[in-house]
């Protein structure tokens, strides 16, 4: 069974269709908790709103990576909620070697556009302003890089002549929410290979 931990920075939107996904039994995992960087981001919110515990954790003094002693006190709070595997969603901070390793092949993350092309910050923005005409979302392990681990699930949106950023954000945050919940009901049902292995939650 897939017990899952949410990290996001934001508002949450992908971690509340995972959420409607296990509600609506679309989703055999359990959430055990949902963890914030930003102490009031409402991805904190919707966890409480659904008796999930929601925790904040502190990543001073680094403006832009889990490391240090968060590292240990995030690898802490995992352990004792029993988390198997992670769920980025909006996480806006680089994961490094401690949870890499710790949950190695259990750690994905959503990325707004077509990967390999337009990874890193902003990927949305960078796929409109480079005047492509059709975009999408990305569902990838977590490897040491950025946004270059193995692709689990992709959604294509166009971008027709009329659309703007946020129209073209919009159609493509509800393709993440189809692309994010379905790649989880893979994994959870043993149907995702990486490197060439099986990957099976107990
Ligand atoms: C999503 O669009 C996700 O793809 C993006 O942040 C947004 C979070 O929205 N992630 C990244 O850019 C990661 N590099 P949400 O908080 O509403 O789920």
């Amino acid at each position: 069974m897939l017990k899952l931990a949410i990290f996001g920075s934001g508002s949450g939107t992908n971690c509340q269709a995972i959420i409607d996904a296990i509600e609506a039994g679309t989703l055999d995992a359990r959430i055990q908790c949902i963890l914030s960087d930003v102490e009031d981001a409402y991805i904190l919110e919707r966890a409480r709103k659904h008796g999930i515990p929601a925790i904040w954790f502190d990543c001073a003094p680094f403006k832009s990576k889990l490391d240090g002693d968060a590292e240990a006190k995030v690898l802490e709070i995992l352990a004792d909620h029993d988390v198997n595997f992670i769920a980025l969603a909006g996480f806006m901070r680089i994961v490094k070697d401690g949870l890499l390793k710790a949950y190695e092949g259990r750690m994905i993350n959503i990325h707004p556009s077509l990967l390999p092309s337009f990874p890193g910050l902003n990927g949305g923005k960078q796929a409109f302003d480079y005047g492509v005409k059709y975009t999408g979302c990305t569902v990838h392990f977590v490897d040491a890089g950025v946004d270059t681990g193995a692709i689990i699930n992709q959604k294509m949106i166009a971008i027709d002549d009329d659309d703007t950023l946020d129209s073209m954000m919009e159609k493509l945050h509800a393709q993440e929410h189809i692309a994010y919940p379905e790649a989880l009901r893979w994994i959870a049902e043993n149907r995702i290979r990486r490197n060439g292995r099986r990957i099976t939650i107990e």
